[in-house]
């Protein structure tokens, strides 16, 4: 038994995110822990929400709440979602808790202890009346290029020219209005990545199996103009977790907080410890996922994310961890995601085009979209969600193949041979070749999965629905019955049997499909085909079954139309 630590980039925490944003870490990352938990692994999953900087700032005072409470309610709401769409983490922590706010300071120590940070004064916009300096995005003014009256101090949304505050004509402050701004000094921490550059790159070069995608981005980052530079992580913001040196106050940086992205991925960490106090654990219970001198160094680290994440996660992240000195575990595998595009365009959370988590949800259950999102994950390219493809793949893959198979054949062994598995017959030559074909199918699914090819996976498992129903359609029991009844019954038995294999091996993709289906079959034998033969007598005859619901209902055109139309948002 292995032991498995996957974490999906932490999503922030302002507003719901859309599909796009599901499939690039989340659900791939779920599909993963459900498969090695079904192969008996110990699996840690961990996932948060990313609380911390501008954005949450802005959000919040936009609703008019407090940062503090705003962040509580609407972790509840992206928590109460992830059990929608059937997330299965272990822990889904918060990087504002208690543990992360111990962590990141202590990692921070450890920093400056090891001579990696250092002090730069840089000159920020200051606004007297709303008494702090403004992150550029909280300045706007008129644009000296275009003219447009509502530019932001770092680009201009109408001709999209990049900007310094300083260039805007007649600056205001965005969060009061006032015109009393004022240019400051300020002292902030940089985190010394020069320093690290050739540890960084050595590490970055053992990882001779990673994603193109992956060590792609991070050399170009490593490697390009500059390269690796030194980096602020501190911020003059309100909302965040005071700069403190381990737990010693740091002099002259009273007031100011960690940049987001310093402490969001130190939260995969003090996620864990979240997850263990949640759970009456002890610390040794985290830090052997986490501490290699604690029992972590037989744990396989996974990391899920879009790749617009991976500099942080091939280059800053470690940084902080080699910069540290201490025996933390260090990501194995960084599996990276494209974008998913929307209907010709881009999903756009301003303009509310697309579907977002809460709506997906709210049209229909999470295996459709589960399924669909995850046969469709945005790997070697970005791919296209359209209301077209969405509806074939639903109608022909989870209705026809799947449902109709589970359907057909619950229904017709009731109506022939009554509530239970049949005994008569036994399995003859198309049994023993749907049974081989089978097993080597599922060495493939395997293999796939646990390459975390996740199209290729969703591939197999299609074609492994495909030949059971190719099976029977073939076999053709409805006929069989009428003359050799015997024969038909062990083609029942077969078909009985299967379904449950099918359960087994659909549940990371489509959970609750997958339970109705185990349910039906009245088991709760999780345990994964390896010896095909002996899966496929699990169910025994005399063993009690029902005829499920519809797994899976057929979208209509109408519904296809009217989807279309409900979420193309307001083009501008
Ligand atoms: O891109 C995002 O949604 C970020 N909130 C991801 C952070 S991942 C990690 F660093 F925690
Ligand atoms: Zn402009």
């Amino acid at each position: 038994m292995a032991r498995i630590l996957i974490t999906s980039a932490i999503p922030y925490i302002n507003g719901i995110k859309h599909l796009g944003n599901l499939v690039g870490s989340q659900l791939p990352a779920d599909l993963f822990a459900r498969y090695n938990r079904a192969r008996g692994h110990e699996v840690m999953f961990i996932c948060a929400t990313d609380e911390h900087g501008t954005p949450a700032e802005l959000a919040a005072a936009k609703a008019g709440k407090p940062v503090a409470e705003y962040c509580a309610e609407m972790h509840a709401v992206q928590a109460e979602i992830a059990r929608g769409f059937r997330l299965s983490f272990d822990h889904f922590g918060r990087s504002s808790s208690e543990r992360n706010h111990k962590l990141t300071q202590h990692f921070a120590g450890k920093l400056a202890e090891n001579g990696l940070i250092r002090e730069v004064v840089e000159s920020q916009v200051y606004s007297v009346d709303d008494g702090r300096f403004l992150p550029d995005r909280y300045i706007e003014g008129t644009c000296p290029n275009c003219g447009y009256d509502s530019a932001r101090g770092d680009q201009c949304d109408n001709c999209t020219k990049q900007l310094d505050p300083t260039d805007l004509i007649n600056p205001h402050s965005t969060i009061s209005g006032s015109t009393n701004l004022e240019v400051r000094e300020t002292k902030h921490l940089y985190l010394m990545q020069r320093a690290l550059k050739d540890k960084i790159a050595a590490w970055i070069d053992s990882k001779t199996d990673w994603p193109l995608l992956t060590t792609s981005i991070a050399r170009k980052w490593l490697n390009d103009g500059d390269g690796l530079q030194d980096r602020g992580i501190t911020r003059d913001l309100h909302w965040g977790i005071p700069v403190m040196k381990g737990d010693q106050p740091w002099p002259g940086m009273e007031g100011k907080v960690f940049y987001v992205w310093f402490d969001a991925p130190i939260e995969y960490i003090a996620g864990t410890a979240e997850w263990a106090d949640a759970n009456g654990k002890t610390d040794a219970d985290w830090e052997r996922w986490w501490r290699t001198d604690k029992g972590a160094s037989d744990v396989t680290y996974y990391q899920f994310m879009g790749k617009d994440n991976v500099p942080f996660h091939t280059l800053s992240f470690p940084a902080t961890i080699l910069g540290s000195g201490e025996p933390w575990k260090m990501v194995d595998y960084l599996k990276s995601f494209n974008y998913l595009n929307y209907d010709g365009g881009q999903f756009s959370t301003s303009r509310g085009r697309g579907v977002f988590m809460d709506q997906a949800l709210s049209i229909l259950p999470a295996d459709y979209w589960r399924w669909w999102l995850l046969s469709h994950a945005p790997e070697s390219s970005d791919s296209e969600f359209t209301w077209e493809n969405f509806q074939t793949s639903v109608n022909k893959d989870l209705a026809d193949v799947l449902g109709n198979l589970v359907s057909r054949v619950t229904k017709f062994a009731k109506a022939k041979f009554g509530d239970v598995i049949p005994a008569g017959g036994s399995f003859g030559p198309q049994e023993a070749a749907l049974i081989a074909d089978l097993g080597a199918r599922i060495r493939d699914y395997e293999g796939y999965m646990e390459a975390m090819e996740v199209r290729k996976a969703a591939t197999e498992l299609r074609a492994i629905w495909v030949i059971g129903n190719e099976y029977l359609q073939s076999a053709a029991p409805w006929t069989v019955v009428k003359t050799d009844p015997d024969q038909a019954q062990a083609m029942i038995r077969l078909s009985l049997n299967l379904i449950r294999i099918y359960a087994i091996l659909s549940q990371p993709f489509i959970p609750d499909a997958s339970a109705a289906m185990m349910a039906a079959m009245n088991s709760d034998d999780w345990t994964w085909p390896t010896d095909m033969p002996e899966a496929m007598r699990t169910l025994p005859a005399g063993h009690a079954f029902t005829v499920p619901d519809n797994l899976f209902r057929k979208i209509t055109d109408e519904e296809r139309a009217d989807w279309q139309q409900r979420f193309a948002g307001i083009r501008s």
